[in-house]
């Protein structure tokens, strides 16, 4: 596995300064030769499957060594912002016509960058204590009655770090003017693994209907009990909607959606009103709703964890 993300790391580099040297050659809304934006959206896809499966991996020490991989990526995030996305000056002269919520733009890109910088050093300080374990992980495939198996918990890392990688890359997206060279390439690698995370939570849906979900925790309250359900249907229906609203929407906006290689093209003509009601949903009205239930289902998973001190919740996804 190793050496298949190091292959790709490997093809990603060759891509890039192949396309770094074409890129004055090109017009501005062609894609790159040698489908460098795919091999970007490959990469960040093997990583992502590859850090959920060490976090979950039988022996210890590999899992401590997905934990500091989880860490690097809250690192990569925070790094991308601070030093790339700042110098671009797209963020005090975005894409004109921005709407008044987008004026909330630097200011979600700079919480976002925050939190990954102080996740990426809680990771690391998760790491340290860690190490320490010596207890190797046997779980099945499947799940089990009091906790989940090996391919939920890939299925649901995978998906959760996907999912926080395009927040960041959708608005910065949404900003990059008109004629800038690389604006095609944002949205190939953001409409590319949007389209591969709707499919994998399609693959969690099945598996869930295969493998009977652990009951929750007995130790939750009844009222507890209530709330988690309650999130964890809203996540699943914002899971699912918000790649179909940015299918629906990028359709009546007249652009292809991309993924990997293939376009697939609009499936309809272009309609102003469309890309607007559609725009809205998959741009402001579920993005903001998940902030508020990512960070509610967060918080509660912290508070029975550290406050609670009822640490099986926690482990059932984690250890
Ligand atoms: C889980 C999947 C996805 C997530 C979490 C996600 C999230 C986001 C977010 C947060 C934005 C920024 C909105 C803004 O502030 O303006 C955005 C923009 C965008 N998304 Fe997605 N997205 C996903 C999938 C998709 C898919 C599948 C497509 C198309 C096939 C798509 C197309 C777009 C486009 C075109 C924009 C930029 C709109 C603009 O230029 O104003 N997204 N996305």
């Amino acid at each position: 596995v190793i050496i298949l993300r190091a292959l790709c790391l490997a093809a990603t580099s060759f891509a890039f300064s192949q396309s770094a040297f074409a890129l004055e050659a090109l017009q501005i809304s062609e894609r790159q030769p040698g489908n460098f934006e795919s091999w970007v959206a490959l990469s960040i896809l093997i990583t992502s499957v590859l850090t959920a499966s060490f976090l979950n991996h039988n022996a210890p020490k590999i899992r401590v060594f997905g934990t500091i991989l989880a860490a690097s990526g809250c690192f990569a995030i925070a790094a991308w912002f601070l030093f790339y996305v700042l110098g671009t000056g797209f963020l005090e002269n975005p894409k004109p016509n921005q709407t008044p919520l987008d004026s909330a733009k630097p200011a979600l890109l700079w919480i976002q960058a925050i939190l990954a910088l102080v996740s990426g050093f809680s990771l690391l300080a998760v790491a340290v204590k860690q190490s320490k374990n010596t207890d190797r992980l046997e779980l099945s495939a499947a799940n089990e009655p009091d906790r989940y198996g090996r391919v939920s918990r890939v299925l649901h890392w995978t998906i959760a770090i996907l999912f926080l990688a395009l927040i960041p890359m959708g608005i910065f997206a949404s900003i990059i003017p008109e004629g800038t060279a690389y604006r095609v390439e944002y949205y190939v690698v953001h409409k590319t693994i949007g389209v591969t995370v709707l499919a994998l939570v399609l693959v969690r849906l099945f598996w869930n209907r295969k493998s009977k979900r652990p009951a929750l925790d007995t130790s939750l309250t009844s009222k507890e009990r209530k709330l988690a359900h309650g999130a964890h249907i809203a996540l699943y229906v914002m899971m699912i909607m918000i790649p179909i609203t940015g299918f629906i929407m990028t359709s009546f906006h007249g652009a292809p959606t991309f993924f990997f290689a293939w376009e697939l093209e609009p499936l309809w003509g272009f309609s102003k009103t469309g890309t607007i009601v559609w725009g809205m949903l998959h741009k402001y009205l579920l993005p903001y709703l998940l902030y508020i239930v990512l960070g509610a289902h967060i918080l509660g998973a912290l508070k029975h964890q550290l406050i609670d001190k009822h640490t099986n919740a926690f482990k059932r996804m984690v250890s």
